[in-house]
């Protein structure tokens, strides 16, 4: 099984423990890091349907809480159809972690039978990041 394959695997994994009673749209993902590490997530919804977490926001929020600040090498995502790829919001909190590191990590989105992949930079293109504050001063 390849790095890769081990990834995807993990998140499909991760997706079985999702808390998505709302939507029944189990998501997982999983986050490789450079020690070869691997930080996975489920998304966690709120019958306040709009305090609902992401799977990519829960494993990255999990990876800066572990005090990982950099490493990031590549994301798998898994939901139940179609390859899925990351909402826009997720889009952007994956991007503070790549920017930490500054790598453009590899984004597996995986369906039930296809895997796509990304850059990340291919995803969020034209990024809003760190450097962006450092130029927008007055
Ligand atoms: N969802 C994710 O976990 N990640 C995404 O990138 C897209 C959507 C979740 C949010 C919600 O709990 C469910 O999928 C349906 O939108």
């Amino acid at each position: 099984m390849s790095a890769d394959d081990a990834l995807v695997e993990a998140a499909r994994v991760a997706a079985r423990d999702a808390y998505a009673p709302y939507s029944g749209f189990a998501v997982g993902a999983a986050l490789r890091f450079a020690d070869g590490r691997i930080i996975t997530g489920g998304n966690v919804e709120n019958v306040s349907y709009g305090l609902s977490l992401c799977a990519e926001t829960v494993a990255a929020a999990k990876a800066l809480a572990e005090g990982r600040r950099g490493g990031l090498l590549a994301v798998a995502l898994a939901g139940p159809g179609d390859p899925l790829t990351p909402c826009g919001r997720c889009r952007q909190v994956l991007g503070e972690l790549a920017a930490l590191g500054g790598g453009d990590p590899l984004v597996l989105c995986c369906g039930a039978r296809e895997v796509r992949e990304y850059r990340l930079s291919e995803l969020l293109p034209h990024a809003f990041g760190p450097d962006s504050l450092a130029t927008g001063s007055t």
